[in-house]
C-alpha cells in the first residue's frame, strides 16, 4: 500500500455528535412513555436514522406503521438539529485540526464517509468544509455500514485506489465496512469496542502522520 488518501467517519471520530443524538432520541422515547439510557444509546452509534428509531422502539416494545415511524424520525431529527446548529468548531475533537493539516501538506488527500445526512451542516458549523477534498455521507449512499459502499464511493471521488486509502471509524460495523472494501483501518476509541480493528488509538492527540506510517509499514513486513 502506498498511503494516497484518509478517509474519515464523521460521529465519534471528527467530533462527539453521539451526546447530541442521546438527548433527542431520550426526548423521543420519553415522549412516547419509557426511558432510553446511556447504554442503549451506544447501540446507536454508526447505526442509520431509521434503524436507530427501530431500535429504540424495540427497547419501548412499540410497534408502529412506517408513515409515523419516518413522522418520529423526522420529529427527532429536527430536535437533534437545534443542537447540531449551535456548534461551533471549539467541539472539534483534540489533535483533529493537527492532523489533518499534517495529512493535507504532505499531499494525502482527506475524504469524510459518515451515515449522517447531516454531516454538511455540521462540517460547516465546525468550519471544517474546505479541509476534505471530498464528502460522502448519507445523502449519497444506500447501503448502510458494514457495507464498504460510502468508503467506496470516497475512494472513487478522489480517485484514489482503495488499498491506498486508510480509513478511520469508531463503530465496529465502520472497521468492517472498511475491510470489506479493501482498506487498512484505524479504530478510534476503546480496543474493547472495537475487537475487528487491527489498530485502536484513543483519538488523533499526539498522533501524526509518521505514526500512521509506523503502524501501516509495520503491517506491510508482517504480510
Ligand atoms: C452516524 C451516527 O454517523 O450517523 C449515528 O453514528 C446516526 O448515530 C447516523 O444515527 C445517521 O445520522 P443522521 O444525522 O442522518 O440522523
Ligand atoms: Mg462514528
Amino acid at each position: 500500500m502506498t498511503l494516497q488518501a484518509a478517509i474519515f467517519d464523521l460521529d465519534g471520530v471528527i467530533v462527539d455528535t453521539a451526546k447530541y443524538h442521546y438527548i433527542a432520541w431520550k426526548e423521543l422515547a420519553n415522549s412516547l412513555g419509557f426511558d432510553f439510557s446511556e447504554t442503549d444509546n451506544e447501540r446507536l452509534k454508526g447505526v442509520s436514522r431509521l434503524t436507530s428509531l427501530d431500535i429504540l422502539l424495540e427497547i419501548g416494545n412499540i410497534s408502529l406503521p412506517e408513515d409515523q415511524k419516518l413522522e418520529l424520525a423526522s420529529q427527532k431529527n429536527d430536535r437533534y438539529v437545534s443542537y447540531i446548529e449551535k456548534m461551533t468548531p471549539d467541539e472539534i475533537l483534540p489533535g483533529v485540526l493537527e492532523f489533518l493539516s499534517e495529512l493535507r501538506a504532505a499531499g494525502i488527500k482527506t475524504a469524510i464517509g459518515s451515515a449522517s445526512k447531516n454531516a454538511p451542516l455540521i462540517l460547516e458549523r465546525l468550519h471544517l468544509t474546505p479541509l476534505f477534498d471530498a464528502l460522502i455521507d448519507g445523502n449519497l449512499v444506500s447501503k448502510a455500514k458494514p457495507d464498504p459502499e460510502v468508503f467506496l464511493k470516497g475512494a472513487e471521488a478522489l480517485n484514489i485506489a482503495p488499498v491506498n486509502c486508510v480509513v478511520f471509524e469508531d463503530a465496529a460495523a465502520g472497521v468492517e465496512a472498511a475491510h470489506n472494501g479493501g482498506m487498512p483501518c484505524i479504530g478510534i476509541g476503546q480496543p474493547q469496542n472495537l475487537s475487528n480493528a487491527r489498530w485502536v488509538i484513543p483519538g488523533f492527540q499526539h498522533f501524526g502522520l509518521s505514526d500512521l506510517q509506523q503502524l501501516l509499514n509495520n503491517r506491510a513486513k508482517a504480510r
